[in-house]
């Protein structure tokens, strides 16, 4: 992987990854104004691109995890393990390992037996752990299915039906200390209704709770606030203001109870930029392709999810004649469109083109599929911008 920050004039490697540090660097200033004095974990698994992971810990974030790897990972990119916490629904033995070995913040549990597995292994380790223990709060999220994690229908999280057994559970495991309640109802939420339904509902469990004697000191309300992929030149920052001031109106906490919040795509989506070229424009029966170099191999999002990124010609002209292209990558895959009858510039061989908004779910999702190389990977920073918080920065070398 071509690892370097380069001018934008230089010649650059189609398809390749352009990550805007100056941007990112702005939404994490707005993010953290907007937070207040609530604890937020980047969800490392949006992007772990170690610029991007090392500036996000220099602002003082924490980290949530879902992996072993991600963890040692996270640690090598400045987070400390004080703030790191494990989620999962399947934690390998040799992952909650790790955890316990690094003596991590806390580990998001999501099932009886991991909280059984758990204990043992940290008996083993003679070390105590802090749990969060996962609800599912079965409120359904206006997303796409494969990102809505919050109901019954999704495997994550404990139901409040079998919660307090889990609650016994963790008090009679000796070396385990609940601290914690998490939730996740899913992701790319833009109705804020969606997250009203939320804090709701964690006041209720957490008053059913009170009631039966159970104090909880961190509230984890998990990540999910959706970014802009329609306008990410209009909106590049997301609305954090009335993400952060919905659960502080709507949530009925005492003053000794901590907020937390793991954010990934609201943090890393807009920063990152997709760059391919025109291969082929072909004219179909009823309709034109435009046949470009980078495929679903390096963004499987629009397959996946049928998402919709905002495409844009670079260098294009003022006034430019509009034509209807389905964009398409050359992977041996129907599902392989990023676009279908998208209406843009003119397109010909050799044109490049701007895939918006994929800093988040992107290049960590690239695959070899077909054997392809990964996609090249570049940066944007304007020193300048290094002043503006304290702390150590990346290298511009
Ligand atoms: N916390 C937990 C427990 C999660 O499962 C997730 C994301 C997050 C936090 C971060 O959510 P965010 O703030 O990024 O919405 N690959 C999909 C998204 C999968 C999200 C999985 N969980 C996509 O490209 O849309």
């Amino acid at each position: 992987m071509y690892d370097a920050v380069v001018s934008p004039k230089k010649a650059m490697k189609t398809p390749y990854y352009f990550y805007d540090l100056d941007l990112l660097e702005r939404t994490l200033i707005e993010l953290i104004a907007e937070a207040d004095d609530s604890h937020i974990h980047y969800a490392i698994k949006a992007n772990t691109d170690k610029r991007i992971c090392r500036m996000i810990s220099n602002y003082g974030l924490g980290v949530d995890c879902v992996s072993g790897n991600e963890i040692l990972h996270a640690i090598r990119c400045g987070f400390p393990p004080s703030k790191i916490v494990f989620a999962g629904v399947g934690k390998t033995d040799e992952e909650i390992l790790i955890g316990l070995k690094h003596n991590i913040a806390c580990f998001n549990i999501e099932s009886a037996q991991e909280v059984q597995v758990l204990n043992k292994l940290a008996k083993k380790m003679k070390r105590e752990a802090n749990v969060a223990i996962r609800v599912n709060p079965n409120i359904s999220a206006e997303t796409h299915e494969y990102i809505t994690t919050g109901t019954h229908e999704n495997k994550f999280g404990i139901s409040c039906e079998h919660l307090m057994g889990v609650v016994r559970l963790i008090e009679d495991s000796s070396y385990l200390k609940l601290t914690g309640l998490h939730f996740h109802i899913g992701s790319q939420i833009l109705n804020m209704d969606n997250f009203k339904d939320l804090a709701l509902k964690v006041n209720v469990i957490l008053a059913d709770l009170y009631d039966e004697g159970i104090d909880i000191k961190h509230i984890n309300l998990g990540g999910g606030l959706g970014i802009d992929y329609q306008n990410p030149t209009g909106n590049p920052i997301p609305d954090f203001r009335s993400y952060f001031q919905l659960f502080r109106d709507e949530l009925q906490l005492d003053a000794h109870q901590e907020v937390h919040f793991e954010l990934g795509r609201s943090i890393v989506g807009q920063c990152g930029d997709l760059h391919t070229k025109v291969l082929f424009v072909k004219q179909g029966v009823s309709k034109q392709f435009a046949i470009v170099d980078a495929g679903m191999t390096d963004l499987l999002r629009p397959a996946l999810y049928q998402a919709n990124h905002h495409i844009i010609k670079k260098n294009a002209l003022e006034n430019e004649e509009q034509h209807q292209y389905d964009i398409v990558g050359p992977i041996c895959e129907s599902s392989d469109v990023f676009r279908k009858s998208y209406s843009i510039d003119k397109l010909k061989r050799g044109d490049e083109l701007i895939i918006k908004s994929a800093g988040a779910y992107g290049e960590v999702m690239v695959s070899e599929y077909n054997l392809r190389s990964r996609p090249e990977v570049y940066y944007k920073k304007d020193t300048s911008m290094a002043t503006i918080a304290s702390g150590e920065h990346i290298l511009m070398n």
